[in-house]
């Protein structure tokens, strides 16, 4: 009897696989903005943090995007927190990710008065001790990723308001000099990287982007190697400069390229429809004046949705600065782009694909059984996962292999083991477990993310 009704169970748990999408399926639309974007010539990206590069917000940004920057990842303070103590985990993780889905890379930033580690900043360097912190670190940077960062906004921030230069450790050290060695040492480590100096408050024509656009002529002058300008363009709701377009040509017209490279529109919260639409039509007027000079390359915007935006911890009670809401739904910002790059619906394509988990008992026995959980991706990926479930019949895990599992009461979660976070579009991971269970093993349903 009781072989039986184990055999009985084990044929109905061996077809009873429990499948869970964390994005739905595709269906006919609009094409999404990195192909919108494609057919003007022109590449639309966003900022990333690497952690968050699984589920919606990983399926969105495979799918939309055409290039990522690092938000974080590629600062000295993230790469370098202890001297010669070198993580690249997060950068290393969101290249990978860049190239699983098509897309470019800008790396951001090497030389910055922020975020830089404290034992760079607290130290007391000589010149020729700075001068060579920097080249060594710019040299390993760049040369680790050569061949795989599109871009770099190899100097940021170096002005004032006003255009003279921002005083701190790499002016007060080192002069004005070091954005030229820096874009220097920066081609020599990659000579195929486009090398850009990047700033704020230079979308319009005035004082700093004068002075920016002045240091541009004055290095293409002397020859240093400067590919290219990035406005990052963290704007106020409805302060687009009226000489957006024009500055972006006169650059243009040095011989360089052009990117918005931090686009963002704030507004004080809590926002209302009024204001949505106004941001829609700024982020429409950002893009079409990029659209307009051929040498700007693209528009990259500050992070996607609200929920990872800078804006609300920087400028307390602003925010609702990008174009898709705390839930991944899109804004009428995302319209606004979408139209700037000749598309023409309200609404986004969703995600095209999807990674979905498996739950199935390979074996049984009187008081045990042994199962797995196949994590595949199709048109989506993963860099790192955790799956979990609910037991109806009292099972208890005792074991797991290639993943970290653990039961609190009836709720188990298993996590990646360290070697097998990443699941590529169109692969799979499988983890298994032993089990325990008494009376009857229904089948749990698997949440996955
Ligand atoms: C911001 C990040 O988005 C935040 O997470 C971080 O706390 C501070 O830096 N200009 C830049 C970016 O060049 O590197 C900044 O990014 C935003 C302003």
């Amino acid at each position: 009897m009781r072989s039986l009704r184990t055999g009985l169970s084990l044929a109905a748990l061996l077809t009873g696989a429990a499948l869970v999408f964390t994005a739905p399926a595709a269906h006919a639309a609009d094409p999404p903005l990195r192909d919108l974007a494609a057919a003007r010539g022109k590449v639309v990206g966003t900022a990333v943090t690497g952690s968050k590069l699984t589920g919606t917000y990983g399926a969105i940004a495979g799918a939309q995007f055409g290039s990522l920057t690092p938000d974080n990842a590629m600062k000295w303070g993230s790469v370098e927190p202890t001297r010669g103590g070198f993580d690249w985990a997060e950068a290393d993780q969101i290249v990978a990710f860049a190239q699983a889905h098509g897309q470019q890379v800008r790396g951001h930033t090497l030389v910055w008065h922020s975020q830089n580690p404290s034992w760079l900043t607290n130290g007391s360097w000589t010149p020729a001790q700075l001068s060579g912190l920097l080249q060594n670190h710019i040299s390993t940077e760049v040369g680790r990723y050569k061949g795989e960062i599109a871009a770099w906004d190899v100097v940021n921030e170096p002005f004032n308001e006003d255009g003279t230069y921002r005083t701190g450790l790499w002016y007060d050290g080192l002069g004005s000099g070091y954005i030229a060695s820096a874009l220097t040492w920066a081609h020599a480590a990659d000579p195929n990287a486009k090398l850009y100096i990047n700033d704020y408050n230079v979308e319009g024509v005035d004082a700093k982007s004068t002075a920016l656009y002045n240091l541009v002529k004055s290095l293409k002058q002397q020859g240093v190697p400067i590919d290219g300008v990035g406005l990052q363009a963290h704007l106020i709701l409805g302060q687009v400069p009226s000489t957006l377009q024009q500055n972006i040509q006169r650059f243009a017209d040095l011989g360089v390229d052009v990117a918005i490279t931090e686009l963002d529109v704030r507004m004080a919260l809590p926002a209302d429809s009024g204001e949505l639409a106004q941001q829609a039509a700024d982020f429409k007027s950002v893009v079409a004046a990029c659209v307009a000079v051929a040498r700007c390359a693209g528009v990259t915007v500050w992070g996607f949705a609200d929920s990872d935006s800078w804006v609300p911890d920087t400028f307390p009670g602003y925010g609702a600065a990008t174009p898709y809401d705390e839930n991944y739904a899109p804004k009428p910002a995302y319209r606004g782009l979408a139209e700037a790059l000749g598309g023409s619906t309200t609404t986004p394509p969703p995600p095209t694909g999807a990674c979905t988990a498996a739950y199935s008992v390979s074996g049984q026995w009187d008081s045990g059984f042994t199962g797995q959980v196949k994590i595949s991706c199709s048109g989506a990926s993963l860099a790192s996962w955790k799956v979990s479930w609910t037991y109806g019949a009292g099972q208890r895990v005792t074991q797991a292999w290639n993943a970290t599992c653990t039961q609190s009461g009836a709720a188990v979660s298993c996590a990646n083991a360290s070697y097998n976070g990443a699941v590529p579009d169109g692969g799979s991971v499988t983890f298994g477990f032993n089990a325990s269970w008494n009376g009857s093993n229904p089948v749990p349903t698997v949440t996955l993310g």
